[in-house]
């Protein structure tokens, strides 16, 4: 007897798990680098906890969940990821902890979709939420974040766009407006989207219907609907990615899937690869309500969840090697340990160093530090231990330098600020 594993559940096999493993680090590294923890959270929640925060009439939770009962339980496989930290932040008052928490997570979410090429049944997302931070100066550093990570793993022709919904009554009044104008166009919609008109027509927009599309073309405007407050949140999340020059788009009609948002909303996608219609890497933005609809105090909240199998299929399909910025090329015994201390002090600062400790010629160490790419070779034998230098070998500019030991890890930095900033 052979059993297969279940429709839209992948096994992930030696040969492709070290991708996986390439994307998650470097999310991890990014995430530790702007001051994000992980939480786990279990994989089980009670249903209610989506049906309240996601919304009772979204596709997620109306057509996709995975739910079962246990005794007087009614579970689910979460979906995604953001109720559970939120329920895990006000069940264990994190909010008294910390004014500010920056709260990251990865793993699988279950949502039973039609599956098809970028479309699973089983997922993997990886997230960041801030907790307490109500400007849009951390929105922006979200989407910053994000744009920095998807080029350091290759990904090209990035689409970023941003909306804002504005506050909870800012949403309702834009889906007056949007009602008002549908309205009189409700026989051209589609059934669906008819039936949606009156409990939730934000969805109309999401719709990929032709006839909806169409009758929504001249549709309102979210920024129409906005308050002062919001306006001049929604400037400043613009004003501060202008600052960052982090490239963005602003798409009005951009509303995403689930109730939670108010303000900030954005997406991230990319026609490269072999993504077809799946091509949205990330979603996310604001919920500054939910942690109060989750029975806690009033804080605001802000995230995004990227979907890791959109991003591998976006990924160059020869994972680019992080090229070791310093490659340090130590020639007998004193030296190698130089070397390791030299490596330690540049890890701490944040440099990518690799130290050859095979004991092989200069010449093979050079080979080496260039077939990985490096920018410096450090290179140091007993003469170099005796009189307190090290060589330093510019592997792009072909020049040779003698450092003093103790001023040796400042120019290393200087230099390799410089290629960054050029
Ligand atoms: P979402 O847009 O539903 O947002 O999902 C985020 C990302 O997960 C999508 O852009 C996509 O890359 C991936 N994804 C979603 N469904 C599937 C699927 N069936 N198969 C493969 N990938 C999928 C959220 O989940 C929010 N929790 C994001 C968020 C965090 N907002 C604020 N904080």
């Amino acid at each position: 007897m052979q059993f297969r594993a279940v429709k839209g559940m992948n096994d992930i096999l030696p040969g492709e798990i070290e991708r996986w493993q390439q994307l998650e680090h470097s999310f991890i590294r990014l995430a530790k680098l702007y001051g994000y923890s992980e939480v786990r959270t279990p994989q089980l929640e009670p249903l209610a906890l989506f049906q309240r925060s996601i919304g009772e009439t979204t596709e997620v939770v109306e057509k996709q969940m995975f739910s079962l009962e246990r005794g007087r339980e009614t579970l689910a496989l979460r979906p995604e990821g953001t109720a559970s930290i939120v329920r895990a932040y006000v069940n264990h008052s994190l909010f008294a902890k910390q004014p500010v928490s920056r709260l990251f997570y990865l793993g699988p979410m279950f949502r039973a979709e039609q599956p098809q090429r970028g479309r699973y049944r089983q997922f993997h997302q990886a997230g960041c939420e801030i907790f307490g931070d109500p400007g849009p100066a951390c929105d922006a550093e979200l989407v910053d974040m994000l744009v920095l990570l998807f080029q350091n793993l290759g990904i090209s022709n990035l689409s970023v766009e941003v909306n804002s919904l504005g506050d909870a009554q800012a949403k309702e009044r834009y889906k007056d407006l949007l009602k008002a104008y549908l309205l009189p166009r409700a026989a051209t919609l589609s059934e669906h989207a008819r039936q949606r008109l009156q409990d939730n027509p934000l969805r109309i927009l999401d719709s990929k219907d032709p006839a909806d599309i169409e009758a929504t073309a001249g549709a309102p405007s979210t920024l129409d609907a906005l308050s002062d407050g919001d306006r001049e949140h929604f400037n400043g999340l613009c004003a501060a990615l202008d600052a960052m020059g982090t490239p963005y788009r602003v798409n009005t009609k951009l509303v995403r899937g689930l109730d939670y948002y108010t303000r900030t909303l954005f997406e991230i996608s990319s026609d490269k690869g072999a993504l077809g219609t799946q091509n949205a890497l990330v979603g996310g933005g604001r919920y500054d309500g939910l942690v109060r609809e989750l029975g806690g105090p009033d804080v605001p909240a802000t995230g995004f969840a990227i979907g890791l199998e959109r991003v591998l299929l976006a990924m160059p399909e020869a994972p680019q090697q992080r090229a070791a910025s310093c490659y340090i090329a130590p020639i007998g015994e004193p030296a190698l340990h130089e070397a390791l201390r030299i490596g330690r002090e540049l890890r701490a600062r944040g440099i990518v160093a690799e130290v050859d400790g095979r004991g092989g010629s200069l010449k093979s160490m050079l080979r080496r530090a260039n077939a990985l790419g490096a920018r410096l070779c450090l290179i140091l034998g007993d003469e170099e231990v005796k009189s307190g230098s090290v060589k330093l070998k510019d592997l792009t500019e072909h020049t040779q330098t003698d450092a003093p030991r103790t001023q040796l890890i400042e120019r290393v930095t200087q230099i390799l600020a410089a290629e960054q900033n050029p």
